[in-house]
């Protein structure tokens, strides 16, 4: 799937999304510490490249959230299969920018924009169980835990049925995968 089909900008309210470009990359790398994905440091331009390329490829759907034109955040979709599901990644990045409803308004205008062209019928949100913010966040957002894959993905890492039988609940540190159906 191509950026080209997913709009420029949605929203026309203070609180908008505007498709991620390449241009984004030199304010993104600054706010997502870490986020060159080979752990190297490269000269700025080559990181700002390697960025865009590790975007494009994992982000078929990917936005700046901007407050009245300034960058506050990251929402974008991942392991994206059209019409049927991906996997929504959600950050405001300066924790003063947060409780302020920017986080619920950007999930809500990408959401309406997903159902209204009809391009998957179902959001997981990936959390660890150490992000209490986080669980409510998605569950407010009418996420509910998508229990069956957690005890699938337990039965895989043990790679036992008895195991993952054994092991309903996740500990603190592990990450669950909450659902949306649309
Ligand atoms: C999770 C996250 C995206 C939420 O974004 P946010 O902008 O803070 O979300 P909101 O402001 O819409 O809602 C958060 C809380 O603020 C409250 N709130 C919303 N508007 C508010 C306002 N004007 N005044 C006071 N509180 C407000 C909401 O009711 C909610 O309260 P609750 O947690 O008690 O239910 C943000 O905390 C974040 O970036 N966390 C780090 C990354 C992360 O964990 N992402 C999720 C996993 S992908």
């Amino acid at each position: 799937m191509s950026f080209a089909i997913i709009p420029r900008q949605i929203g026309r309210g203070p609180i908008r999304l505007r498709r991620l470009s390449i241009a984004d990359m030199a304010s993104l790398t600054d706010k997502l510490d870490g986020l060159s994905m080979s752990g190297k440091s490269y000269p700025a331009l080559i990181s700002y490249l390697l960025n865009w390329y590790w975007f494009k490829r994992n982000y078929p759907v990917a936005y700046c959230i901007l407050l009245n034109d300034t960058l506050v955040g990251f929402i974008g979709i991942s392991n994206f299969i059209p019409k049927e599901a991906g996997e929504i990644s959600l950050i405001i990045f300066d924790e003063k920018m947060r409780h302020k409803g920017i986080g619920t308004a950007a999930f809500n205008l990408l959401k309406e924009d997903i159902q209204r062209r009809r391009l998957l019928k179902t959001i997981y949100a990936r959390i660890e169980q150490g992000n209490p913010r986080g669980v409510k966040f998605w569950r407010n957002m009418g996420f509910f835990p998508d229990q069956g894959v957690q005890y699938l993905e337990q039965i895989d890492k043990k790679g036992r049925h008895q195991d993952g039988l054994q092991k309903k609940y996740p500990k603190p540190n592990e990450t669950v995968r909450f659902v949306l159906r649309l």
